[in-house]
């Protein structure tokens, strides 16, 4: 016997991410910055490769009071201006369609943990998409749930709403309750983004299936604010849950870490909606306990930081003009590679938007692919079914001829 709970001792984490950072820094080292691709970054930078702070947030955290940053937060669930404007802001227009609540918790890593905790008992399943962030399936473990997969793409490359319903019944059969993933819009790691009417496929879908038990969705909005829609066109869809089926729950996982570039900050939230009260009241009550359990409070700071410049309409408009410049620049950047990719035959995942193209590969060749890659200094990441490019990282000038490189690299 050892030192660990039974329920601990085959957690390890292969992290292949940092695995390739540490190749791509080794490779800059030896070669020089120029002479590597390094698309493993996936946080924005500019166009000189340098991590993007948006002075818009900075000049307005620089500025808080100490007493804003130093004490423990309002409550266990966060700041109530916290938790109001993250409601407003995740909302828009819609808040007061729906009974909503909302929790502060430590990035939109605390949301979907907490989700998965309070939703599903131990050996029960979660429903993901076969492409996807990887953590859901270390969280999932962490909880000791059990993984099932939905494809995420049909052949004609749209949301795969048969391989939704069929999973999501097969799960509701079995266990008599359903809690599925989506990360939509700007999904990691495709940059796709579903269209109205495949969220109004999967509504109907959750209600057809609430006959037989309660139908919770998590969708992770990480990237929302990152949308080539804008704040109103991205926020169209949730319309759409005004049709949603008193059984079911929908949770929002909302993160600082992108919205403002403070990852380190530690900041995001759950906001969750339905159209029956109980549902809501109930869900709050085992998150506060969950809150209290585990991490007690969020930094007040990075609540305060949020709440200051959604608050106040000139900040907000500041931050989002800022914002915006990135949103063109990704766009920029993504029509660099795709039209390149596209002339020469390389296939992607469909890209609608965000931080990450994907390029399709068979499973048993992406290993091979990226040995490949890594000798002639390209520094990509692996994920299920495909390889990585991370264009939120990398200048457009790195990305020039990449795609064309690539493929004569892999065929
Ligand atoms: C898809 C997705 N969801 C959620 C997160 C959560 O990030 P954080 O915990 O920093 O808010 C990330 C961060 O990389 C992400 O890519």
């Amino acid at each position: 016997m050892g030192i660990l709970a039974k329920r601990s001792e085959d957690k390890h984490i292969v992290d292949t991410v940092f695995t390739m950072v540490k190749k791509a820094n080794d490779a800059k080292l030896k070669f020089g910055e120029d002479n590597v691709i390094d698309v493993t970054i996936g946080s924005l930078c500019d166009e000189n490769g340098k991590f993007t702070i948006f002075d818009s947030v900075s000049d307005v955290y620089k500025n808080l009071d100490k007493m804003d940053i130093a004490p423990y937060a309002e409550s266990f669930i966060g700041n109530n201006d916290y938790l109001r404007e993250m409601k407003s802001w995740v909302l828009g227009e819609h808040e007061e369609k729906f009974n909503v609540g909302a929790i502060a918790t430590p990035g939109g890593s605390g949301s979907v943990s907490s989700t998965l905790k309070n939703i599903l008992d131990p050996e029960e399943i979660l429903l993901i998409p076969n492409i996807g962030w990887g953590p859901y399936k270390i969280m999932a473990k962490e909880h000791d749930l059990k993984i099932e997969t939905y494809e995420l793409f049909n052949e004609k490359n749209e949301f795969n709403i048969e391989s939704f319903r069929e999973k999501s019944s097969k799960i509701m059969k079995s266990q008599g309750k359903v809690l599925a993933i989506i990360n939509d819009p700007c999904h990691n790691p495709t940059g796709y983004s579903m269209t109205a009417s495949e969220w109004e496929n999967v509504v109907k879908i959750m209600n057809d299936l609430s006959k037989d038990g309660n139908f919770i969705l998590l969708n992770d909005i990480a990237y929302i604010d990152y949308a080539v829609k804008g704040y109103k066109g991205s926020r169209k869809y949730m319309e759409i849950f005004t049709n949603l089926s008193p059984k079911n729950l929908v949770v929002f996982a909302f993160s600082c870490s992108k919205t403002l570039t403070k990852y380190g900050l530690r900041v995001g939230g759950s906001v969750f909606i339905s159209n029956e009260k109980k549902n809501i009241d109930d869900y709050m009550r085992a998150n506060e306990f969950t809150c209290r359990g585990i991490w007690s409070n969020v930094p007040k700071g990075g609540m305060k930081l949020f709440s200051t410049i959604q608050g106040d309409e000139i900040l907000r408009g500041k931050l989002i003009e800022e914002r915006g410049s990135y949103i063109k620049l990704l766009e920029k950047r993504s029509k660099i590679f795709l039209e390149e990719a596209e002339e020469i035959g390389l296939e992607v995942y469909p890209y609608k938007e965000g931080f990450f193209i994907t390029l399709k590969i068979e499973d048993e060749k992406i290993v091979e692919n990226l040995e490949k890659l890594n000798q002639e200094n390209i520094y990509p990441i692996q994920v299920a079914h495909g390889i990585r490019i991370a264009i939120c990282g990398s200048p457009s000038k790195k990305l020039v001829g990449l795609a064309k490189k690539i493929k004569n690299i892999i065929d």
